[in-house]
């Protein structure tokens, strides 16, 4: 059988809430350039993909403005409500081109911090794999488990050994993805990422060690943050 090619998807159609900015964040600028530039330009100059595919928000109205917008490389299509609906629209963008066996990664527009050594070991860790898994980072933390009510106290600590954080990429199988992304989606369980979907059909995704710096631009103080990060790499 041939070698899988890998697909990248990368969602941008969210309109950035949290962030209360006047444009989607993933359009804020850090040095003068999108964000999402910063991401997808990172990605595609170090990362094997066959192709590359970036749901948008149907009103969208800053993306002609964008280098990738003039990259032969990304294609775009039309996202949905939630992230998961984003997700599965660009893979039925790229059913006619990809195969059931492929790869996809899944890595979120608000990332730009994303080193190129976590990506490459991402792949190289999982590219035999038969499921696939997600860059992740250990707690650092002490958790706390707090009671219900206006002001929580703390009900427990929590044993961290056996949390992690989940980052992007998200490196799964073509066809078992659009699957489990439809079944949740059918069945109204809620997903925040690939892995939980791979998790409700029953997988068990590889946690891969990635930096604890590829952080999600969210609140309006990370974006100073990924400014520093990016000088700093
Ligand atoms: N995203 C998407 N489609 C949606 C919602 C989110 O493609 N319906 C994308 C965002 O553009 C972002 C990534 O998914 O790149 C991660 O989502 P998040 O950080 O939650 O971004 P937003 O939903 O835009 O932000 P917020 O939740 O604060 O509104
Ligand atoms: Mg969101």
């Amino acid at each position: 059988m041939k070698n899988p090619n890998l697909w990248l998807v990368v969602p941008a159609a969210g309109i950035g809430q949290r962030m209360k900015a006047e444009c989607p964040k993933q359009y804020l600028k850090i040095s003068d350039r999108f964000i999402l530039d910063i991401t997808l330009s990172r990605l595609l100059d170090s990362g094997p993909f066959e192709g590359c595919m970036v749901p948008l928000h149907p009103q969208d109205q800053w993306w002609s403005d964008s280098e990738s917008s003039s990259d032969g490389r990304i294609q775009t299509c039309t996202g949905g409500k939630e992230r998961a609906d984003s997700v599965l629209s660009a893979l039925h963008a790229l059913d006619e081109q990809a195969d059931e066996n492929d790869w996809v990664l899944v890595h979120d527009a608000a990332r730009p911090c994303l080193h190129p050594h976590d990506l490459s070991n991402l792949i190289d860790v999982l590219f035999e794999h038969p499921v696939g898994g997600l860059l992740a980072a250990p707690v650092a933390d002490t958790l706390k488990s707090a009671s219900k009510g206006r002001q929580p106290a703390v009900e427990q600590t929590v044993d961290r050994r056996y949390l992690w954080r989940a980052l992007t990429p998200q490196m799964f199988r073509f066809g078992a993805l659009r699957q489990a992304l439809e079944s949740c989606l059918e069945n109204g369980h809620t997903v925040t990422d690939e892995s939980s979907a791979m998790e409700f059909s029953g997988n068990m995704p590889l946690l891969v060690e990635g930096r604890a710096d590829n952080l999600k631009i969210t609140v309006p103080s990370d974006l100073g943050l990924a400014e520093f990060i990016l000088s700093q790499q």
